[in-house]
């Protein structure tokens, strides 16, 4: 029985800060950023939106006709907005999910989602009547000033896992765990705490441990900045040509680490840039998760994907957005991380838009509640 991906739902904010303006308020030069980290942009959100909001937004349109076998929703984040109540809650009633749902939160850094697919297709495969919505929602902020800020970002993907699926077949896949000290937030930060060096070094050793050297048509990789492809490019036993890896990151390197997502927004600018025929391709996937977790899996592209992959949309959210100055990051970025905001805040309503169709009304003593517009 084949499991797998049956649709993609996809979202990133609106806002971004071309990295040219960080590095000229950084004092750093222009081609560090661009070519040395190979990030463009940096996408930001504005204060009417969360991990919740990004999260609804990337699954409500996929979700649409598959509303009542939907019955596990499994939300990875390494953002999380609570230590106890599952982001998942918001999202399943703006969702308009029944309350036969069962909702779990999964954390094991840029990785948890990759565990999250692999967990659900296991679900539908004893469950075959049954959907299991996978979602990944983050934030990726290191603060003002430091060597992570030119590798923030944030969005989310939705994964809508079942058999026959439509998109891709799921292939279990080979991974490997230690206890490393790469990349980790306590609950005391607010920002992680990172040996930028150390994670390359950690996020490769694995991959060369769980690279199957198969010579898959593209293999896409988790993505904490865009030239993190050339270097696990390099690692695998049977690289793939320059071309080929400039398309795994082409929407990596406009939007920045959206952690969890990361992976699978390599994998969307394949199936968008591709120039070759994808269908029954295979595919292999290489996720990493900082503390650390390294899984290689592969994914075979279905006959007739087309259907559900709208690729001109995925290319006009990324054209459509709107860049803005060093000064308003500093704004969006300083009120993002204000603990303030996560007891009681009503955002402002200068950054509404058309754009957003979810956004947040009010958090009241650190409940959110949320309004579709
Ligand atoms: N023109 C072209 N290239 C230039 C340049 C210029 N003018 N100036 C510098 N460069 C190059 C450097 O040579 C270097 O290239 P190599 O990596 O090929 O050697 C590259 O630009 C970056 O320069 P530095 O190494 O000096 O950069 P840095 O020390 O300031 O920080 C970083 C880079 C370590 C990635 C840092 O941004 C960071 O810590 N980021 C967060 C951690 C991270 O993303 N880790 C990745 C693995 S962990 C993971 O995957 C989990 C996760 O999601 C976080």
């Amino acid at each position: 029985m084949k499991v797998g991906i049956d649709k993609m739902g996809f979202y990133v904010p609106k806002f971004y800060l071309d990295m040219e303006d960080l590095a000229h308020a950084r004092g750093v030069e222009v081609d560090k950023y661009k070519i040395g980290i190979g990030q463009h942009q940096t996408a930001l959100l504005s204060p009417l939106e969360d991990i919740v909001t990004m999260a609804i937004e990337a699954a409500y349109d996929i979700i649409q006709d598959d509303k009542d076998c939907i019955d596990t929703i499994l939300l990875a984040t390494e953002s999380a907005v609570d230590f106890s109540k599952s982001a998942g809650n918001y999202v399943h009633k703006m969702l308009g999910l029944g309350t036969h749902v069962r909702i779990l939160e999964v954390k094991q850094a840029c990785y948890a989602a990759t565990g999250a697919l692999q967990l659900a297709c296991d679900y539908v495969r004893i469950q075959p009547d049954k959907k299991v919505l996978v979602l990944s929602s983050d934030v990726a902020w290191y603060g003002f000033d430091t060597p992570g800020e030119a590798t923030q970002g944030a969005g989310a993907i939705a994964l809508l896992v079942s058999v026959n699926p439509r998109l891709a077949e799921v292939h279990k896949g080979t991974f490997v765990t230690e206890d490393l000290a790469d990349f980790y937030r306590p609950t005391y930060s607010e920002i992680p705490i990172v040996d930028g060096k150390l994670s390359i070094r950690c996020y490769t050793s694995m991959l060369q441990q769980v690279d199957p050297g198969i010579d898959y048509v593209y293999t896409c990789f988790h993505l904490p900045f865009a030239s993190m492809a050339d270097k696990a490019n390099k690692a695998l036993q049977i690289p793939l040509s320059k071309e080929k890896v400039d398309i795994t990151k082409r929407f990596g390197m406009m939007i920045g680490n959206i952690y969890n997502g990361s992976l699978f927004l390599s994998l969307l600018s394949v199936l968008v840039y591709a120039k070759e025929e994808l269908s029954n391709q295979t595919i292999g996937m290489y996720s990493y998760g900082s503390g650390a977790i390294g899984e290689f899996f592969s994914v075979t592209i279905q006959d007739g994907f087309e259907s559900v992959v709208n690729r001109r949309q995925l290319i006009e959210k990324i054209e459509h957005r709107q860049a803005v100055s060093f000064s308003s990051y500093e704004e969006l970025m300083t009120l993002f991380a204000s603990k303030e905001r996560l007891e009681n805040f009503v955002p402002t309503m200068k950054y509404l838009s058309d754009y957003n169709r979810f956004v947040i009304a009010k958090i009241d003593r650190g409940n959110r509640i949320y309004q579709a517009l």
